[in-house]
């Protein structure tokens, strides 16, 4: 404690002698002038020979200073000094008791910072080490974590013990870097055994759906070709008639050998024609076969002006009528004109818009025939009662059906000649065997380009099934009326 020398502090050291024991009293030079918050002890004021002094003991400091209020020069005078000393020995003995608690209190407060700033620093370990290992705890469990501070920026708080807090850090932050590495492995470990695991999955569904496919391919072709072999077995013979409930069947379509059925209540009038030999007859007795067994069906017309026996077996049916004269056609024509003035006026009087009772079907063979003889009347009463006849026969065509009657009439050749036009342009729904000309068959089709198989090389018993008032095409093969023999057909 002999020496003592602080910034811009000078000491003399011959005040300091006068006052060495106790608290030594230097003269000072001081500037600027402490500041009061540096100081251990005072300033405490004190006045000698009313001169004003200060008396002080710095912080960190066991020695008093004396210095004279409101002065910092150095007391070079040595009468000055000698007074001074004396001052000093003076506010020693006044203050030394008062001083040294002051110091003692500060050195006290001193220790206590000193302990809690220890305290302090080994709770920042403390607690950087419990947050380093609840995230290792977390990385280790596979999960993400991160440190909860910013101990890096604490870390490097200046003071003593910042190298080693930033060593501790530096310590927490590789051992959390490698756990989270090895984490970051085994997640990368999984990611790949679940991507390999998905590929199994997706290949396995992929061939299961492949081998699921495959067999429904094969199952379906085999019903395809079992199809297609009865399709084929069923065309390649004469087909035996197969009645549908509630409908008619026309044939068989060539296509995939299903039966083409129409509902009786859609029946249009129908004129179907075709070569001698096309299948005409054979088709018209699976028609009327089915006519004649539908309880639709209240009357059946039959006539054949060529003399035919084929529709004699239809006689035994109580609905059927056979015409084979001239004279029975006027008759009968007439008759049904009758019955349709009754029909409308029935229909009229009950408002009925649609015929839904039993239908009568008018079905002429040969109409050629029925029209040459209409052309061939020559005598006066002949030729008024042959236009009579086609006047009758256009009007039936044309509103026969509303009213329940429907005709059906087939030829050789849909001529003009052979039909008037008045009766041919209603009748709607065409049935086409192998005609003799493209013309001819185009007068009775729609458009020849889309057929599958030209007109004219239809097979015997093959026919288009063109309905012009649905515009509805189908190609078809005439089915076998039981008890048709086709040899005697020929
Ligand atoms: N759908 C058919 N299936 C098998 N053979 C048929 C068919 N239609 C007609 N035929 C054969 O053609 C022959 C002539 O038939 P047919 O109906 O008398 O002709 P068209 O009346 O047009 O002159 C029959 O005897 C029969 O041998
Ligand atoms: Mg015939």
């Amino acid at each position: 404690m002999s020496a003592f020398s602080r910034g811009e502090q000078v000491y003399d050291s011959r005040i300091y002698d006068v006052a060495r024991w106790g608290f030594g009293v230097p003269t000072v030079y001081w500037d600027p002038p402490p500041r009061p918050a540096e100081f251990a002890f005072g300033p405490e004021p004190f006045e000698m020979w009313g001169v004003p002094f200060e008396y002080y003991i710095p912080k960190g400091s066991r020695q008093a200073y004396l210095v004279r209020s409101g002065h910092s020069e150095v007391y070079a005078d040595f009468a000055m000094k000698l007074m001074l000393g004396r001052f000093a020995r003076e506010a020693t003995r006044t203050f030394a008791v008062k001083a040294y608690a002051g110091v003692t209190e500060h050195e006290r407060k001193q220790t206590i910072l000193r302990e809690a700033a220890t305290l302090a620093e080994t709770k920042w370990f403390g607690d950087l080490e419990a947050d380093k290992e609840r995230v290792l705890r977390e990385l280790r469990a596979g999960r993400e974590a991160k440190l909860s501070r910013d101990w890096a920026k604490e870390a490097s708080q200046p003071d003593a013990d910042a190298a080693k807090r930033k060593e501790a850090l530096t310590t927490a932050e590789r051992e959390i870097g490698q756990a989270d590495k090895s984490r970051l492995q085994a997640l990368r470990k999984a990611e790949q055994e679940i991507a390999a695991a998905q590929q199994a999955r997706e290949k396995a569904a992929r061939e299961a759906q492949w081998a699921i496919e495959s067999a429904a391919r094969d199952r379906e072709s085999q019903a395809r070709e079992a199809a297609e072999q009865a399709r084929v077995l069923k065309l390649s013979r004469p087909i035996p008639l197969a009645p549908q409930p509630g409908g008619i069947v026309f044939g068989t379509r060539i296509k995939d050998g299903v039966d083409f059925v129409v509902p009786l209540a859609h029946l249009q009038h129908i004129l179907l024609s075709g070569v001698s030999g096309a299948g005409k007859t054979v088709l018209l007795h699976a028609l009327l076969h089915q006519l004649v067994q539908s309880d639709q069906v209240e009357r059946l017309v039959l006539i054949d002006l060529k003399g035919g026996v084929s529709f004699n077996r239809y006689r035994i049916s109580p609905k059927v009528e056979v015409i084979y004269e001239m004279a029975d056609v006027i008759r009968v024509i007439d008759q049904v004109m009758a019955l349709m003035v009754q029909r409308q006026n029935y229909m009229r009087e009950n408002g009925i818009e649609f015929w839904r009772q039993r239908r009568t079907f008018l079905v002429i063979d040969e109409y050629a025939e029925i029209q040459t003889e209409i052309d061939a009347a020559d005598t006066k009463e002949a030729k008024a009662e042959a236009r009579r006849l086609a006047a009758n026969l256009a009007s039936i065509s044309r509103r026969a059906r509303a009213l329940g009657i429907v005709m059906v009439c087939a030829l050789q050749r849909p001529t003009t000649d052979a039909m008037d036009a008045a009766v041919r342009n209603n009748l709607s729904c065409r049935i086409c065997l192998r005609a003799a000309t493209s013309q001819l068959a185009a007068s009775m089709l729609d458009d020849l380009e889309r057929l599958p198989v030209r007109p004219t090389e239809l097979p015997t018993g093959e026919f288009y099934y063109y309905d012009a008032s649905r515009g509805l095409t189908r190609l078809l093969k005439a089915q076998i009326a039981p008890g048709v023999d086709l040899a005697d057909l020929f």
